[in-house]
């Protein structure tokens, strides 16, 4: 099989498994869906929720040089005029005039040194033309030019126009920064790869501002800074790619950009960039508004205006990419000597949707079940479990490792002292991907679990 084929095979699997175990669904989909937009089920949205709130941990909640904030989506249309979003935050596009299709102007084929149109061959194409990218809306009852504003197509404005209110209120001093998680909605023309470029994400980004002549440093900084936080998520090194974007593709006011790329099944795709943005946006926004947005550095009596590195990266990508790395199928062999596939996602605990699988070894033992429900509501305040007894314990592990689940705990005959006192009061615990079992009394349950998942 060639590599191309297996990769997209276990894409075609990894989607596959996304919607049969409601991890990510399709938005709208008894209607045929809606390009580009996505809903996450149950599972899906705990493990969005695990990454998000890892990523608030470690951006905000750790440190004492960065606060959080939260924006609101529609903004004041000046903030995209100033930040250039309204004029050139756009795609090259051209339409075909044999089959209407209208595509990017950068990604089209060529044949006999001609570009043509890929839906239909045709090299009858008109010209580019720019293509805004940010979905346009109307706030309050009239549709005229006075009411337009967009969806906001990245957190990071929102961050920009607040910096001086929340300066003050949080009294840090530079460097700092602000964090934000929220939505961003782009009309992408071509949304492709499952959730990988879609219409409507969401974006974990943090502004961290300094001195300009700590930028260049800062930068390499917060790069390692990254890099170890998707270690920290479970995602190897061996996976990641970091592309130091040249100067003649950077943004005109970068003065250094890193991709932090992925390697998925379609191909190696960026998760994260990491950018020096140097003044530029808060001095457009200084120009645009008339406000000042100059910082008074005490120490030295000066006044500028503080420079930017932005670590911004894709919730929605990351998510795929934690399921994306922690796909697997192994071979192994039962019991009774049969080979059969097992399929696991190998999320790292504090990733994992489900903590602990819970499970009576029989369902209609009220010995074994009781003390199992009980463990159960023991637990819940701390994580998130699940009980289940359908099932022989073999399928029903099978059924946690397809989830991701880490850990399942068994109360067999053992624990309610029925083969002697010796395991009395314990129970047995199974590792997810060595398959290896232990037995914890339970009153240690909670601890065992809490040092490993946090
Ligand atoms: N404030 C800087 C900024 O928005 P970006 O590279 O355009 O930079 C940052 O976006 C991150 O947002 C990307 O690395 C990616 O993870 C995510 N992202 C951007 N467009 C996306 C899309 N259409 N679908 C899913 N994620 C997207």
């Amino acid at each position: 099989m060639t590599q191309d084929k297996s990769a997209s095979e276990r894409m075609e699997k990894i989607v596959s498994l996304c919607k049969r175990r409601g991890f990510i669904m399709q938005s709208s989909e008894i209607y045929g869906g809606l390009n580009g937009c996505w809903d996450y089920g149950p599972l899906g949205t705990e493990l969005k929720r695990n990454l998000k709130d890892f990523w608030w941990r470690r951006m905000v909640r750790e440190r004492d040089d960065i606060v959080g904030m939260d924006g609101s989506i529609l903004m004041n249309r000046q903030v995209w005029v100033a930040s250039g979003h309204e004029a050139t935050f756009s795609d090259p596009m051209v339409d075909c005039r044999s089959c209407k299709s209208r595509l990017r102007a950068d990604q089209l084929p060529e044949k006999d040194g001609k570009l043509h149109c890929p839906v239909c061959g045709s090299f009858d194409l008109t010209e580019a033309r720019a293509f805004n990218l940010m979905f346009k809306t109307y706030v309050g009852a009239t549709e005229d030019e006075s009411a337009i504003t967009y969806l906001r197509p990245e957190t990071a404005q929102a961050i920009f126009v607040q910096f001086k209110n929340v300066l003050e209120v949080s009294r840090k001093k530079v460097p700092f920064g602000i964090a934000q998680i929220g939505k961003a909605f782009r009309n992408e023309i071509n949304p492709r790869n499952f959730t990988f470029r879609s219409r409507e994400f969401e974006q974990m980004e943090l502004e961290y501002f300094c001195r300009p002549e700590d930028g260049v440093e800062l930068l390499e900084y917060w790069l390692k800074e990254r890099l170890k936080f998707y270690e920290d998520v479970g995602i190897s090194s061996d996976l990641l790619h970091v592309y130091k974007i040249p100067p003649e593709e950077r943004a005109h006011y970068s003065q250094g950009t890193y991709d932090i790329e992925f390697h998925f099944p379609f191909g190696v795709q960026e998760l994260e960039g990491v950018a020096y943005r140097t003044d530029y946006d808060l001095s457009q926004h200084q120009k645009a508004s008339g406000k000042s947005l100059e910082y008074f550095d005490e120490e030295t009596g000066q006044h500028f205006v503080p420079h930017v590195v932005e670590p911004s990266a894709g919730v929605d990508r990351t998510v795929l990419a934690l399921i994306c790395a922690g796909f697997c199928e192994e071979t192994i062999t039962d019991q009774k000597g049969k080979a059969e596939t097992r399929t696991v996602l190998k999320f790292h605990p504090r990733m994992a949707p489900i903590k602990c699988g819970i499970f009576p070894l029989l369902k209609n033992n009220e010995r074994l079940v009781g003390p199992a429900r009980e463990i159960v509501e023991s637990l819940r305040p701390h994580m998130m479990v699940f009980y289940d007894e359908s099932g022989a314990i073999g399928r029903r592990y099978r059924r946690q490792d397809e989830v991701g689940t880490p850990f399942g705990v068994t109360v067999d005959f053992d624990t309610i002292g029925e083969n002697g006192p010796s395991n009395q009061g314990t129970v047995t615990i199974r590792e997810r991907d060595s398959m290896k079992q232990v037995r914890v009394p339970i009153g240690e349950l909670k601890s065992f679990l809490v040092d490993r998942i946090n």
